[in-house]
């Protein structure tokens, strides 16, 4: 019989894996038996935009995170497919920031092209995994949601391409309870329009409390007040922002923060991240972790330790993306084919703790940089995936961030050269902070002299 391997999400990961055997296939190789479910009624995770939130129509927790007027936070030059570059699939070089929807597009060209849909079994939910020693083969249940109907297949291996960002981390603060206002998590964020005129208290210092201060600053927001548990991110804020240590309790509208300063704010956005959670797993299979660039318990970052049949995508934070998950994927692909032989679980374990050592060791964003770049370099110097220039890639992301860092609004107003091409990105034709209409359309739109 055929090997069979289940896909849990047809996300970028996801994507990235179908793509790896397709790859092969297309080199007239035989390939495994592919079924990818996804919960979803397209593919493209995350940046398969919704307006959703909270539940779907089908009664589950809804997987969006990603709002309307988002663009890149990082160089698409930094996230570019070795196998399919930006120039190819838009015709001619773009600028290095685009938002979500000229990078959907992106991610969706690549599989549309190489036909791998029909591995895809849509609005279809991974209930429940369960790994049966004997046999040695998994068993999958799924719900099709659209029949509402549960059944159980066998594989021989499962790779969880289920994403780290969809189910947020909620704390309590004391007195929110009685806050006069709206109070909700990044997850649930879709449009800035909604905060406009208004006072918002962001809770976090990373990636989602910096970007959607900025955007509602872009579309009117009165004021942005960040509080953060660990340290302020401390880039050149406009008017009308400030950084206050963590939040401590709510009195009506009044913010109490730990230094004894208090904001009076309209709104509360919380940017505290998200949890890992696979309802689908049991104990003994599932990843626990909190978002770090090294979780313990995967080899290489990919491999169930005690049952490498099991296999993780794409759960590290994130400087590097689609091409990391590409790297992962196809050293996953090479591993179940047994072009790569898994040392012994004592070299493994050996192996994930000289990883997560120099994790520790990282003290900076660039040495984080760095260590993401060594990583993605070790998968991708066992596998035959195309040329990817990681030593350039980590210097855009050095060079991102003192972009960032001298001008936190400005910054996507730079352009890169391409690692595959070398062409350097065109300036776009609107400032980002005067970009306000973010569709497709508009962003690839060559401005008349008229304007
Ligand atoms: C707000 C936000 C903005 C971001 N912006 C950027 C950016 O600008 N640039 C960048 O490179 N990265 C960005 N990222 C990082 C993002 O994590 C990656 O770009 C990418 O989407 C991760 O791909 P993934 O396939 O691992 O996970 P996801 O994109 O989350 O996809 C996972 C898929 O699994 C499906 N799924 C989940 N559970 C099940 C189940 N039980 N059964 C079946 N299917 C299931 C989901 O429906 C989804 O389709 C952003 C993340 C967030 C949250
Ligand atoms: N394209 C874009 O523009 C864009 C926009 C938003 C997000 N993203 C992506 O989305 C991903 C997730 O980013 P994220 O910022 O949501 O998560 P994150 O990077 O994991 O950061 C979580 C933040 O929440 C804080 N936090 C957690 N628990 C807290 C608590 N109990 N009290 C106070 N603060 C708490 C953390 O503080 P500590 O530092 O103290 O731990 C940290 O600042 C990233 O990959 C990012 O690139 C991209």
């Amino acid at each position: 019989m055929a090997v069979r391997i289940a896909i849990i999400g047809a996300g970028p990961s996801g994507l990235a894996q179908l793509r790896s055997f397709e790859a092969l296939r297309r080199q007239g190789l035989e390939v495994p038996e592919l079924v990818c479910f996804e919960k979803q009624s397209n593919w493209g995770g995350l940046w398969n935009y919704t307006w959703r939130t909270g539940l779907d129509e089908y009664g589950e927790p809804v997987h969006g995170s990603m709002y309307r007027y988002l663009w890149s936070n990082g160089p698409k030059e930094c996230l570019e497919f070795a196998d399919y570059g930006f120039e190819e699939h838009f015709g001619r070089p773009i600028p290095s920031y685009p938002p979500r929807a000229v990078l959907h597009d992106y991610i969706m060209g690549r599989v549309e092209k190489s036909g791998v849909r029909p591995y895809v079994r849509f609005n279809t939910v991974v209930r429940w995994v369960e790994f049966d020693p004997a046999t040695r083969t998994f068993a999958v249940t799924v719900k099709d949601l659209v029949k509402d109907e549960m059944r159980t297949e066998k594989f021989d291996h499962v790779v969880v391409a289920s994403g780290h960002f969809s189910t947020p981390n909620v704390p309590y603060f004391e007195g929110v309870e009685a806050f006069p206002g709206r109070v909700m998590h990044a997850h649930d964020f879709r449009s800035a329009n909604e905060f406009a005129g208004k006072r918002i208290l962001m809770v976090g210092s990373s990636y989602s409390a910096e970007d959607i201060a900025t955007q509602c600053h872009k579309y009117g927001a009165q004021s942005v007040t960040f509080s953060y548990r660990t340290k302020p991110m401390g880039f050149k804020w406009p008017e009308g922002f400030s950084e206050r240590p963590l939040l401590q309790r709510l009195v009506g509208k009044v913010a109490h923060f730990k230094d004894g300063t208090t904001a009076e704010v309209d709104a509360i956005v919380l940017c505290t991240g998200y949890q890992h959670h696979f309802p689908f797993l049991p104990d003994e299979l599932r990843l626990k972790t909190n978002n770090r660039l090294y979780p313990l318990g995967l080899y290489k970052g990919i491999f169930w330790e005690t049952q490498p049949n099991l296999i993780y995508l794409g759960m590290q934070d994130q400087f590097y993306t689609f091409n990391m998950f590409d790297a992962q994927a196809w050293y996953a692909r090479d591993v179940i084919l047994g072009r790569i032989k898994l040392p012994s679980a004592a070299v493994m374990s050996e192996d994930i703790k000289l990883w997560r050592a120099r994790e520790e060791a990282v003290t900076n964003p660039f040495e984080a940089i760095d260590f993401q770049s060594a990583y993605v370099q070790d998968l991708l110097s066992a596998t035959d995936y195309p040329q990817l220039d990681v030593v350039r890639v980590g210097e855009l992301f050095k060079e991102w961030e003192l972009h960032k860092k001298a001008s936190i609004l400005g910054y996507r107003d730079h352009g890169y050269p391409s690692t595959l091409t070398g062409t350097v990105a065109p300036k776009h034709h609107t400032r980002w902070m005067d970009a306000m209409d973010d569709s497709l359309k508009a962003f690839l739109s060559v401005p008349t002299a008229a304007g």
